[in-house]
């Protein structure tokens, strides 16, 4: 007894023995990045850093090289909407162009507290829409980039809890490069009070990445609810709502010919998908002659991938597979896709369709065949009448619990 007493005693000693940096904001909208940077570089080993109060954050967060490090964020960071400056200094990604305010990078890092993102988004989503030239629409360009308020990445062990976010000019959640990723507790807001819609506003995008868990957590945005890109694996979505997004996405994958897109052991399940364009989703691209093609003619696989339990209400197409994504359709039946698709389970996916497809409420569309795909506890309806489901090229029609037609010619 004495013995387990000291031990606990030492281990009592060790914990609070972590070092310990606690920001304190300047005030008056000064910039408080230098010294929040200055607080991840002193505490970067074994330490704490304590973010309680609110602070204006005008510089890039590059906060790498951590090692066994608590963020105690309890308090809010405000990026400033400084659209000249950050657009040159946010951290470029390649992917996408995506850009980021925050890289959070190293092993074994646990953010907690319950504090709030915000990243001023309105601004951006109105002169993005506003302006032509503004930007590119798939990412970003350096003169007018739009950052992802928190990366994770080239990071391993991390775990991301109770944490609000509001206002995403661009993806809100981007894990980058990175292993064994979780994420608990997360409420995203990214809704625009304009008519500028909050564009590609998605809750969470994952890219060469292993196991990343994401749960118990709410987005409200107008574009995907959680993405996986290409190189995502062994990935756990759960007891999530989502609201006025384009749904859970597999892809999009199989853009560049020469390279491989692997998304392989994904499970979703216990989803509430509401007012969407999606609901469980999976985009491939068709094939391209070019060698040298950006739009197609990619390989790779689609594998094993469960979405189980979802519910949907007011979703324009709640199972939905186009293995001729951004292809044109006689490219596509010319060239099929070379990236394929099997092992895909619907279990339980049940609600309302918004009949914005009339009576579809399933759209299965492969252009080489899609093999092992089943559907058990459909109860899918429209309010246009009789749900009807359509497939092609599925090899597997008997394992779906529903009747499939073939695509209207
Ligand atoms: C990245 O930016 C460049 C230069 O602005 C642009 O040509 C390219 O299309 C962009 N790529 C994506 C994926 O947005
Ligand atoms: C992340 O890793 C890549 C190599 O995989 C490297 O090129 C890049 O510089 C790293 N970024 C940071 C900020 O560590
Ligand atoms: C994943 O990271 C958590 C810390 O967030 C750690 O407790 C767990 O052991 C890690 N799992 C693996 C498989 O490395
Ligand atoms: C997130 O939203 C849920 C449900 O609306 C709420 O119960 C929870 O407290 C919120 N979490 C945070 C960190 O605000
Ligand atoms: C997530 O929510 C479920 C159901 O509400 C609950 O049983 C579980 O404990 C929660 N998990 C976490 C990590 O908060
Ligand atoms: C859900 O999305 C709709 C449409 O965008 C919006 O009007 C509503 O406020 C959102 N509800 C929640 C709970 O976020
Ligand atoms: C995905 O992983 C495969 C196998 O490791 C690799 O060949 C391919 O280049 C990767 N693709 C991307 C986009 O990183
Ligand atoms: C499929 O992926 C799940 C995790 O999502 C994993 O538990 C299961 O073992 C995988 N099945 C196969 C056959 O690889
Ligand atoms: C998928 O899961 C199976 C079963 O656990 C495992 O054998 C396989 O290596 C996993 N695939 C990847 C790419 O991690
Ligand atoms: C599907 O729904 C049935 C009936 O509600 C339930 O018994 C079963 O456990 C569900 N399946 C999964 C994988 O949750
Ligand atoms: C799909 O399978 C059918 C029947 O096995 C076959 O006739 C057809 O050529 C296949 N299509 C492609 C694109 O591989
Ligand atoms: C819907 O299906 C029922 C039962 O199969 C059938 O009686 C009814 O005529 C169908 N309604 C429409 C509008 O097709």
């Amino acid at each position: 007894m004495r013995t387990v007493a000291l031990l606990l005693t030492l281990l009592v000693a060790a914990v609070s023995a972590r070092i310990s940096c606690t920001v304190k904001p300047l005030g008056g909208g000064q910039d408080d990045g230098p010294n929040i940077l200055a607080a991840f570089k002193r505490c970067a080993k074994e330490g704490r850093v304590t973010l309680d109060k609110y602070y204006v954050v005008d510089t890039l967060l590059l906060t790498t090289g951590l090692d066994d490090v608590e963020i105690e964020f309890t308090g809010t960071v405000q990026y400033t909407p400084n659209i000249a400056k950050w657009s040159p200094q946010s951290y470029f990604l390649t992917y996408q162009n995506a850009t980021t305010f925050w890289f959070l990078s190293g092993n074994n890092i646990h953010l907690y507290g319950g504090g709030t993102l915000d990243a001023n988004g309105q601004v951006w989503w109105d002169i993005f829409h506003n302006d032509p030239n503004a930007g590119t629409a798939g990412g970003s360009s350096r003169t007018f980039a739009r950052p992802v308020p928190l990366t994770v990445g080239n990071a391993s062990n991390v775990l991301i809890e109770d944490l609000t976010q509001i206002g995403s000019p661009f993806w809100n959640n981007f894990v980058y490069q990175s292993s064994n990723v979780t994420y608990r507790r997360i409420n995203i807001s990214s809704h625009s009070y304009s008519d500028s819609p909050a564009a590609n506003s998605d809750g969470w995008d994952i890219y060469r990445s292993n196991l990343v868990t994401i749960t118990n957590s709410t987005v409200d945005n107008d574009d995907g609810c959680v993405s996986f890109k290409p190189n995502s694996t062994n990935m756990l979505v759960s007891n999530m709502v989502c609201n006025g997004s384009h749904g859970i996405s597999v892809g999009s994958l199989g853009q560049y010919a020469g390279t491989a897109d692997i998304v392989e052991n994904v499970t979703v399940h216990d989803v509430v998908m509401k007012i969407a364009q999606y609901g469980a989703r999976i985009k491939v691209f068709g094939g391209n002659p070019s060698p040298s093609s950006t739009a197609g003619g990619g390989t790779g696989l689609a594998k094993n991938i469960t979405f189980a339990n979802i519910h949907v209400e007011n979703v324009d197409t709640p199972m939905y597979i186009n293995q001729c994504y951004s292809t044109d359709a006689d490219v596509c039946a010319q060239f099929p896709s070379k990236l394929t698709i099997s092992d895909v389970h619907y279990i339980n996916i049940t609600g309302t369709s918004s009949g914005a497809e009339g009576t579809v409420v399933a759209d299965l569309e492969c252009s080489s065949n899609c093999t092992d795909i089943t559907a058990t506890g459909t109860d899918l309806s429209s309010p246009k009448g009789n749900a009807t489901y359509i497939c092609k090229e599925i090899t597997s029609i008997a394992q779906l619990d529903f009747d499939c037609t073939a695509p209207p010619s």
